[in-house]
């Protein structure tokens, strides 16, 4: 029998079944026995089957059907068919859970602790470390521990007070106003709306930069926008796509600046150099500006400030306008709540 397996044919099937083995996931007992307790329960949690290397990636491809432009209908099918804890793995096998219960939630917030883990935009926080004449560190939303903790304190107490938000709502609808006739201004002959997005993008920049630099950029104007403003537009675009494409791709960037490196770090640099114009050009209403105040008067390393302006930009603009329009799809869908809105307005 053992002359018959060391036979060719027998050799061959022998190997084909162990990479079918290794690619559909399946290990033998003691292939994880020195491995922790805490890995093993990672293991026991659901999602799609997990190939080596590639891990859970291929549910992007043709086989698996799926965008990563539309990533929320992504989402919406693995919590329907795995359940509330989705397990994806990364290239090269690192798990991602995600969460969608709010008791979930909430107990991953409490038990975050002094320092929570929040991974950074890798590319980012390379293209940071490569100018130190520019950034003392890669910034609050890519560093962690002790660092992190200094850059929040000094820097997120006015961002995140109440009395902050209160004293911008007036300028807040006065945003809001510009944006329904520039709504109205781009509607067809059926009075429709056929793209909503790229208008919302416009809202997300005209209010992140009026909250954080104090000054009405003029975004939501339908002539004349100025140099400065398209300038911004067009970097703010270009920085998102680039951190998706070098977030999600290959990570050949680390053994070469790829395509998309470049790109990123091309609006990295445009952002920081219209912030810093932005800064240097303070006007009386910048200067009034409670967050922007705050950003200059924070405890941290000159560096940190531009740095900082340029955080809060990128932070807000895509944040703002995409859950814009998705409170705006879910309104659309439910005319109760359209009327409650009308009421209430
Ligand atoms: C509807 C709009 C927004 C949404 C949905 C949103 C969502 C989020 C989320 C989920 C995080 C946590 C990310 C993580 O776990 O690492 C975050 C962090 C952050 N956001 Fe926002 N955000 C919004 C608007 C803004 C605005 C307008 C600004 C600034 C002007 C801003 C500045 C920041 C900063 C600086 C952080 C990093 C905080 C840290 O790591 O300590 N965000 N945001």
């Amino acid at each position: 029998m053992l002359n018959g397996l060391l036979q060719t044919q027998d050799i061959a099937a022998v190997v084909i079944l162990i990479i079918f083995f290794l690619l559909v996931g399946y290990r033998p007992p003691w292939w994880n026995r020195n491995q922790n307790d805490c890995r093993k329960d990672i293991r026991g949690i659901p999602g799609p089957l997990s190939l080596p290397l590639l891990g859970t990636r291929w549910i992007y491809s043709w086989l698996g059907g799926y965008s990563f432009s539309k990533i929320h209908e992504v989402y919406r099918d693995l919590f329907k068919k795995y359940g509330p804890i989705v397990k994806e793995e990364t290239l090269f096998n690192i798990p991602v859970i995600s969460i969608v219960e709010r008791r979930d939630i909430e107990k991953v917030f409490k038990s975050s602790g002094k320092y929570p883990v929040r991974p950074p935009t890798e590319a980012i926080a390379h293209y940071r470390q490569s100018r130190p004449d520019r950034y003392a560190s890669t910034g609050i939303v890519n560093e962690q521990g002790v660092t992190w903790q200094n850059l929040r304190t000094g820097l997120t107490t006015e961002l995140t007070s109440p009395r902050t938000i209160a004293s911008f709502l007036p300028q807040i609808e006065q945003i809001s106003d510009d944006w329904c006739n520039l709504i109205r201004q781009h509607r067809n002959n059926q009075g429709n709306i056929i793209n909503l997005k790229p208008l919302a993008e416009r809202l997300g920049l005209e209010a992140t930069c009026a909250l954080v630099l104090g000054r009405r950029m003029g975004f939501l104007l339908q002539e004349d926008v100025s140099e400065t403003a398209q300038q911004l537009a067009e970097a703010v675009h270009h920085h998102f796509l680039a951190c998706r494409d070098t977030f999600y791709g290959l990570p050949f960037w680390k053994l070469w600046p790829t395509k998309s490196y470049n790109r990123l770090a091309a609006s990295e640099d445009a952002i920081y150099t219209l912030a810093l114009k932005l800064i240097e050009s303070a006007d009386e209403e910048t200067r009034e500006s409670a967050i922007f105040q705050s950003v200059l008067h924070a405890p941290i390393d000159e560096r940190e400030k531009t740095a900082a302006i340029v955080d809060f930009i990128a932070a807000g603009i895509y944040t703002l306008g995409n859950s814009l329009v998705f409170v705006l799809y879910l309104i659309s869908k439910h005319a109760n709540c359209q009327k409650k809105t009308v009421r209430r307005s």
